[in-house]
């Protein structure tokens, strides 16, 4: 079934919208008639955080069902071949256009949550995030041979965040991790890449309100910052956020992995936005080959631990907090 220029631009403007690892968008699309090809951007890499490109393919991974579920809203049934060429492992995927296929309520919404899904750092409300999504997450990353481990028990998230901590203490104390972070954040209005200084807190990740720590964008010294800037230091202390925690892992660890690893992924962050729930990635603990094979053992896992993810309801975002994309034109070539 041959699609037109046009439906085949707007299935790469969902596709981009894809998270990626700062923002790298580490993808290329190629269209022809009836297929999409998908291919790494080593030109995009980030040698020091990434050496094997694990986290950029699972970005990629995400971008390949995102237009798997932008075909789907137009009414298009895809079927995506992974890696289809033995000799070039950059060529991630395929993806053919079989046939028309009636659109359900569930694609068209899943669709629209791919233009209302950000990734948010700040606390999250004190709100839970139901136990029915979580259930409904796993058994979609299921479908895609990865699985989903919610972090509850006291001991696994005492480990995880300690480790956690250990990995932001490996980063802050490593030049070319920070030289590396620092080319991608962005303080120009507009920037069509790497992560907007707005869409970071620029409070200390260690006096945050939760015992979660996120990543921290901030290059350099930061203003002492108290609890909460700007808050009456006589007023009680903000309520510490309990978002939901999951890991996302699969049982072998190779590029076929990390790609169905991302579009696991990116199903459950459609299907949580859909519900209002927002997510942000934590994975730190998992950049340094040291900390995730210790998560890995402090966790009992059997696999490899790809994705830490904290979810839960999200305060309204500021103006600016979210992140840009390049133009359509500058990753797609018509073939
Ligand atoms: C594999 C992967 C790892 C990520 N790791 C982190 C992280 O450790 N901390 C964080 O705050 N955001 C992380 N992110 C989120 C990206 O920074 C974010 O997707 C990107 O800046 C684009 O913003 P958006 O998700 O709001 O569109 C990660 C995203 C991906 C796909």
């Amino acid at each position: 079934m041959a699609v037109e220029q046009q439906d085949w631009a707007q299935v790469v403007a969902a596709a981009t919208r894809a998270p990626s690892i700062h923002n790298t968008q580490p993808w290329r699309f190629r269209a022809t008639a009836d297929r999409l090809d998908v291919f790494f951007d080593p030109g995009r890499a980030l040698p020091v955080l990434d050496p094997t490109a694990r986290q950029q393919v699972i970005s990629c991974g995400i971008a390949v069902e995102f237009a798997v579920v932008a075909l789907a809203a137009q009414g298009k049934a895809a079927e995506v071949d992974l890696l289809p060429d033995p000799g070039d492992p950059d060529h991630l995927a395929v993806l053919r256009v079989t046939g028309a296929a009636a659109t359900g309520a569930d694609d068209a919404a899943l669709a629209t949550a791919i233009e209302r899904r950000h990734t948010v750092r700040a606390p999250f409300l004190p709100r839970a995030v139901p136990q029915e999504l979580i259930d409904r997450i796993q058994v979609e990353a299921g479908r895609f041979g990865t699985w989903v481990k919610p972090i509850t028990r006291e001991e696994e998230e005492v480990a995880t965040v300690f480790l956690l901590s250990r990995a932001e203490e490996i980063e802050q104390s490593d030049p070319a991790y920070l030289a590396e972070l620092e080319s991608w954040m962005r303080t120009e209005p507009g920037a069509v890449d790497g992560v907007p200084v707005e869409a970071v807190p620029s409070d200390d990740p260690q006096a945050r309100p939760s015992n979660w720590l996120i990543r921290d964008f901030v290059v350099g010294s930061r203003e002492r910052a108290d609890f909460l800037p700007g808050q009456d230091p006589d007023a009680p202390p903000p309520e510490v956020e309990r978002p939901a925690v999951v890991l996302l892992g699969t049982d072998e660890d190779d590029r076929d992995d990390w790609l169905m690893a991302g579009r696991a992924l990116a199903r459950a962050l459609l299907i949580v936005t859909v519900d209002g729930v927002a997510a942000s990635p934590l994975t730190q603990a998992l950049d340094w080959p040291s900390t995730r094979s210790r998560l890995q053992s402090r966790l009992s896992l059997v696999g490899h631990p790809q994705m830490l993810l904290r979810m839960g309801y999200p305060p309204d975002l500021p103006d600016g907090a979210v992140s840009g994309r390049r133009p359509v034109a500058e990753v797609l070539d018509f073939g």
